[in-house]
């Protein structure tokens, strides 16, 4: 399945000169990235369950499309997927969110998982991963795999920055996972960080 990149609009474009950008300090840093994530979730959104309904306008009948929101659960990858939560409660605020941590080893690059808080059974949930960054693929696919595992009926990723090789990671592990970027960059680097990109995610965030 292709990817869905966000188009170059001049306010995606002004998001990313801020968030790539060094200068950018925390808390700026956390605010510009929290409102690329409402914009990739929002377009990821597609692939959200939803009902047909009659709703009364004040003034007449009318028929729309609306999300079932409980039926939807977002799961961040600790801890720089926590800078995508407020956005999703805000444009979710029925859903569910759970925790998956892990951390990158830094040299072996391979993801350690230290906690989740998912429940044994996901059956009839609609899953959004979210993490900013999308390097080698490795914490996304662990995450999707610990998922998948408690039969949720659909996994949607949700990043702000990938590389080209953690994209066919991911594509090629879950090939019918629906991938949504806010940008794709060139690549992966030997240690491990996106280039261009925008440094540690985790670090930026919490000003750490
Ligand atoms: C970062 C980022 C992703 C992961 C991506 O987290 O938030 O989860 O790296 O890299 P990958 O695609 O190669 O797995 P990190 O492990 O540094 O933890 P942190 O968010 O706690 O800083
Ligand atoms: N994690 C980050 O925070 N940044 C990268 O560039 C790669 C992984």
């Amino acid at each position: 399945m292709e990817p869905v990149v966000l188009h170059r609009k001049a306010s995606i474009a002004h998001l990313f000169s801020l968030i790539r950008d060094r200068e950018t300090e925390y808390p700026e840093f956390s605010t510009r990235l929290g409102v690329l994530g409402a914009t990739v979730i929002a377009e990821s959104l597609e692939y959200a369950p939803f009902k047909n309904l009659t709703i009364h306008t004040p003034l007449e009948p009318a028929n729309v499309r609306r999300i079932i929101e409980s039926d939807i659960v977002g799961i961040p990858i600790l801890r720089a997927g926590l800078g995508m939560v407020e956005p999703f409660q805000r444009i979710l605020p029925n859903a569910s969110v759970y925790h998956i941590g892990l951390k990158r080893d830094e040299k072996t690059l391979e993801p350690d998982y230290y906690y989740d808080s998912l429940p044994d059974d996901l059956t009839g949930r609609t899953i959004f991963i979210l993490d900013p960054m999308l390097a080698t693929g490795g914490s996304a696919i662990a995450a999707a795999q610990l998922v998948a595992k408690r039969n949720p009926v659909k996994i949607v990723f949700c990043g702000i920055i990938g590389a080209p090789e953690g994209l066919s990671a991911l594509s090629e592990a879950f090939p019918d996972m629906p991938i949504f970027l806010g940008a794709l960059d060139d690549h992966l680097d030997e240690t491990g960080y996106i280039r261009p990109g925008l440094g540690d995610a985790g670090d930026r965030l919490f000003g750490t």
